[in-house]
């Protein structure tokens, strides 16, 4: 096969969700499809469940599924297919919001009977942010939930995205009888079966034949009739083009428990949504179909086991062909890395890896080499942006609590940090050590690993902080006086940059009113020409 075609077969994606909205479910039911596992139940949810907030054991049990289940790989329809896992838990979010960086679309997964739910908000955010394109799954039809317009509404304005249904539910919960999927003009109707394959699937151009009412009922099925004329009148026609560039959700209906819905949306899915896209660096954009090979880092995973420090990397290859054994450029450290055990995944299965395509993710050892947004090629000065830290909202200092183990305790907290699994800033004088996370369930993380990991022991203490902001300034006079003047406030992130550490959202306005030349920006990566985040401020 051509080098073109293994391109435009690829399908990198992710599911995403609240969490119980159905994801894992959903996810499992399209390996199925693919044939990369054959009972339900195979793959583990990947969640930590919310009563296990401080159990260490469940919190390194997930870390082992999650290696296991961080690229699912298979071959559907002539398509090569890369979902990309997701931690469900809300505290791992900015784990999520790296893996969106790598992947070319999003199906996002809604609960009839919840609606929009505050993950799905932020989730939402950030592929607006990016204009990943959003597939959407309104799940568990077969329950009273919403009503179907209701719904579409909440998604439009929660979401903030215009939506275009392509089935409509034919009544729902107790009576649901199927979808009309009004894109193809045919019925599925629905039988509760939770080890039922495929959908039952039957063409009906015109929904005034009577043989909808037999199926249906007369009553659901004027009611059909009714709900598709006005979705018609309602919604403009389907724009694939505005879905790829993020502006337009199709919108599907089913119940993925029971295998409802789930093949017409995997077929749609690969019918529309994109093979592998370009990608920024600072720069200039880098196209999938270039022959010379590139990629970046999104995820770096320990090892589970503390006797071997190697952890793995996860590169997503942006364009070119990554090979076995061949030298590559390790573009920030400016050193040449060959790999003679990369590694691809196909569900369940690690298998070594000879060659990999752009949209494919390769998993490389690494024995400390790589930090998230590493790039590799083959020799161009490339670095990928749009792999941004967020402002964390939980901040901790950390304490020593064994002298003699200072240095165990700095590596560690480094490498974590490396991980992704907290942010940290460093503060002067004192070399003051802020970790800054999402949610509190990541401190036992650090705290745990730290200890068996490497050995060091630690405690924290808590910090009133609202947010962390990075500064910049047209006039660099003006931010050195700033960074002085707010010196008590200022500390340094990863990668060296000023952070602004405020302790309230009136202490951020108040900065921003006394400094108006100054830029406070809530992630990492800004454009510098954007202005202050005003909205934030007020
Ligand atoms: P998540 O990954 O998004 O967190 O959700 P997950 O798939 O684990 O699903 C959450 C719960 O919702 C599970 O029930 C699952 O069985 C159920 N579910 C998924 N799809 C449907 C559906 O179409 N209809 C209905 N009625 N339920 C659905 P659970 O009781 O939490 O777990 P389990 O014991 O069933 O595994």
């Amino acid at each position: 096969m051509s080098f073109e075609s293994e391109i435009a077969r690829r399908r990198t994606f992710a599911i995403i969700s609240h969490p119980d909205a159905g994801k894992t479910t959903l996810t499992e039911k399209f390996l199925l499809f693919g044939g990369a596992i054959q009972t339900a139940g195979a793959v583990k949810s990947n969640k930590i469940k919310k009563s296990a907030t401080s159990d260490f054991m469940e919190i390194e049990k997930q870390r082992g599924i999650s290696v296991a289940t961080s690229v699912m790989g298979f071959e559907y329809g002539g398509k090569m297919i890369n979902i990309l896992d997701t931690p469900g838990h809300k505290d791992f979010a900015e784990d999520t919001y790296r893996t969106l960086s790598a992947v070319d679309s999003v199906i996002l997964v809604v609960d009839c009977v919840k609606g929009v739910e505050e993950q799905t908000e932020k989730l939402m955010e950030v592929c607006r942010m990016r204009h990943t394109p959003v597939i959407i799954f309104i799940n568990k039809l077969d329950r009273e939930g919403k009503d179907p317009f209701d719904l579409l509404d909440e998604l439009e304005e929660k979401l903030k995205i215009s939506v275009r249904p392509l089935t409509w539910p034919i009544s729902q919960g107790q009576t649901f009888k199927g979808v009309y999927n009004l894109y193809r003009k045919s019925l599925n109707l629905f039988s509760a079966n939770k080890s039922k394959i495929s959908d039952d699937v039957i063409g009906l151009d015109d929904l005034s034949d009577g043989k909808l009412d037999e199926m249906v009922t007369p009553k659901f099925a004027q009611e059909l009739r009714d709900n598709a004329e006005l979705v018609e009148g309602v919604y403009d026609p389907f724009d694939s083009q505005l879905y790829l560039d993020g502006y337009l959700a199709p919108v599907f209906f089913g119940s993925a428990i029971n295998n409802f819905g789930v093949q017409e949306l995997l077929e749609t899915f690969i019918e529309f949504a994109p093979s592998p896209t370009p990608r920024p660096t600072k720069e200039r954009e880098v196209k999938a179909d270039e022959k010379k090979f590139s990629g970046f880092v999104f995820k770096i995973h320990a090892n589970l086991d503390p006797n071997h420090r190697d952890r793995i990397a996860f590169l997503r290859v942006v364009s070119g062909k990554f090979e076995r054994n061949t030298f590559y450029n390790h573009v920030r450290l400016e050193k040449k890395l060959r790999f003679a055990n990369p590694t691809s995944f196909m569900a369940n299965e690690k298998n070594l890896l000879e060659e990999a395509y752009p949209g494919d993710v390769v998993g490389l050892y690494d024995s400390g080499n790589f930090k998230i947004g590493d790039s590799l090629t083959e020799g161009e000065s490339l670095n990928f942006v749009g792999i941004p830290s967020f402002s964390p909202e939980i901040f901790r200092e950390i304490i020593n609590k064994d002298p003699f183990k200072t240095k165990q305790l700095e590596k560690g907290v480094e490498q974590l940090a490396q991980e992704g699994v907290a942010q940290l800033f460093i503060q002067q004088p004192g070399n003051r050590k802020i970790l800054g996370v999402v949610g509190e369930l990541q401190f036992d993380v650090i705290k745990f690993r730290l200890e068996h990991e490497y050995g060091a022991k630690c405690d924290f203490v808590f910090m009133n902080m609202h947010k962390a902001c990075w500064v910049s300034c047209d006039d660099k006079k003006k931010l050195e006086e700033f960074l002085r003047r707010k010196g008590s406030n200022i500390a340094w992130d990863k990668d060296e940059n000023p952070v602004f550490l405020a302790e309230s959202a009136w202490a951020l306005r108040m900065a921003g009113e006394a400094f108006p030349d100054i830029r406070f920006h809530f992630t990492s990566e800004f454009k510098e020409e954007t202005l202050v985040d005003t909205m934030m401020l007020r």
